[in-house]
């Protein structure tokens, strides 16, 4: 299958950046969202990026800029931001029964040969695809943040994703200058995740039980690991607090009470401390500017 369009659903953080990266690289792009506000909001950090990153540091020109932000269409309707799409990647709210629905509204309004793509970053893609009636077309196509930095797609089968599904969305990866790694069992956090997540709630119990201060286990994992940011700062950085939380819990439910978030994961959340945009998180930011 040749793909030349793709629908990316969910206008945020991580699906602006898709719609980016794929008009970038020559895809024609149309961007979904619940309300048109959205939608600009994401057409708005797409011309943002392009200027910050591409323009002002003489890797494009304003031109070809131009050329880039004019090969993505922001639409509200559903209906026809699939129109004429060989592949939809999802990326809305990190929900079950939301993206549920959202699938099986794809399945109704997608061609038949369409293929479904989920850029979660921990549910089960099969329960994710199990509402449509093309089961063998739902992928799982786990982007990093960020996007344009990353050279991960992480690529996970459903129980019925068919080969021909995996190698259109790894050939789709490589295109987009991408390098892939197959998760072959629909397991909760997949890979990458699921180490993520474990290795982060180690440190907050480590914190928790006085073992070391934030800064020292952060500076432990920068110096003696390699890190490029320690855990702490990179949850305070990413939203990653109650993001965390939501996935440790349902990791817990699904693989077993060790993977359960510690205590003091979940007081933070609860006392609305929840990274940098709250003032505070494991660390203090409200006397920064
Ligand atoms: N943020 C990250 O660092 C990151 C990294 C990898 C994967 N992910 C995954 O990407 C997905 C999106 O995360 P995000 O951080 O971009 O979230 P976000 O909240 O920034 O964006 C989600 C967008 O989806 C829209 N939306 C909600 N319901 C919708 C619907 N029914 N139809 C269309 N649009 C709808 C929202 O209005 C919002 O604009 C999640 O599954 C998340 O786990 C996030």
């Amino acid at each position: 299958m040749e793909v030349n369009k793709v629908c990316i659903v969910g206008a945020g953080v991580m699906g602006s950046q898709l719609a980016q990266l794929l008009a970038n690289n020559g895809y024609e792009v149309s961007m979904t969202d619940i309300e048109d506000r959205f939608v600009q909001n994401g057409m708005n950090a797409i011309k943002g990026n392009l200027k910050k990153y591409f323009v002002d540091k003489g890797k494009m020109t304003q031109e070809e800029a131009d050329k880039v932000l004019g090969r993505i269409k922001g639409i509200t309707d559903l209906k026809r931001a699939v129109e004429g799409v060989q592949v939809v990647i999802e990326s809305i709210p990190e929900e079950m029964e939301l993206k549920q629905q959202m699938f099986k509204r794809l399945d109704e309004a997608c061609a038949p040969e369409t293929i479904l793509a989920s850029n979660t970053s921990v549910l089960s893609i099969t329960a994710i695809g199990s509402l449509t009636r093309r089961q063998d077309k739902v992928i799982g196509m786990h982007f990093f943040n960020p996007v344009a930095v990353m050279k991960l797609v992480e690529i996970i089968r459903g129980v019925k994703t068919s080969d021909e599904t995996c190698q259109v969305i790894k050939d789709m990866s490589a295109k987009l200058g991408k390098e892939t790694i197959i998760v072959n069992k629909d397991v909760p956090g997949f890979v990458v995740s699921r180490l993520f997540l474990v290795f982060c709630n180690e440190a907050v119990k480590l914190l928790e039980e006085g073992v070391a201060s934030a800064e020292d286990i952060d500076k432990g994992c920068q110096l003696g690991l390699g890190h490029a940011m320690g855990p702490f700062k990179s949850q305070d950085i990413v939203n990653g607090i109650p993001v965390g939380l939501h996935s440790l819990d349902y990791m817990r439910d699904e693989l077993g009470e060790c993977y359960g978030p510690s205590p003091l994961w979940r007081r933070k959340v609860e006392a609305g401390e929840l990274g940098v945009k709250t003032g505070k998180g494991f660390y203090d930011y409200s006397q920064q500017q």
